[in-house]
């Protein structure tokens, strides 16, 4: 699990790809206090309960370091993006619903993440752990950093095997 890079200064902000969610009835959004406990259920029962927990600390915060998508009127959950979050500058976790990938929202989470860590004041943000790297060189030119294979998750406690 390598960590990748991505240069501020060279996102565009594209609104182009929320307007298009709307249209389908998703919203993307900053989740809030009262909110804590769904969306950390969902993620621990969408992904993992590392994910989870990463989350969770998302919500410690004021505004919450988190953005999620959410199909407004079904009043349901299809996506989540974290920053700032397990690390300073970080990117994630983030994920969308299997059945709701390929329509946009996974990139809008990430571009509204990415500008919230602008805004905080960093120059670059770190993906952390990445899994797919084609993803992120496509939608932000994400490069990967060398000598990343030792990152933070490197001695980090692990679930048993058949445990999520
Ligand atoms: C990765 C993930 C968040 C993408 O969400 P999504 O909503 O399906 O992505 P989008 O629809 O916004 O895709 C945006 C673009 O990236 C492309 N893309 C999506 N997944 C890709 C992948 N794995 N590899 C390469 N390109 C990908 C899409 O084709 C799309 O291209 P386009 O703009 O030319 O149409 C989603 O697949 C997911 O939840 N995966 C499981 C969790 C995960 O791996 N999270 C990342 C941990 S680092």
């Amino acid at each position: 699990m390598q960590d990748m890079i991505v240069n501020l200064e060279q996102i565009k902000w594209d609104f182009s790809e929320e307007e298009k969610l709307q249209s389908l009835g998703i919203i993307v959004r900053k989740p809030i206090a009262p909110e804590l406990d769904q969306v950390s259920r969902w993620i621990a029962n969408h992904f993992s309960a590392y994910w989870s927990c990463e989350a969770q600390v998302a919500f410690s915060k004021a505004p919450v370091g988190m953005w999620v998508a959410q199909r407004a009127v079904e009043n349901e959950l299809v996506g989540f993006a974290c920053f700032d979050c397990t690390a300073r500058g970080f990117f994630g976790p983030t994920g969308v619903s299997e059945s709701a990938r390929g329509k946009g929202i996974g990139k809008a989470l990430l571009l509204r993440s990415l500008f919230s860590l602008k805004e905080l004041g960093y120059a670059y943000a770190i993906i952390g752990g990445v899994g797919p790297f084609a993803y992120y060189e496509k939608v932000v030119g994400a490069q990967i950093i060398a000598g990343s294979e030792r990152n933070i998750y490197n001695h980090m406690l692990r679930y048993p095997k058949n445990k999520k």
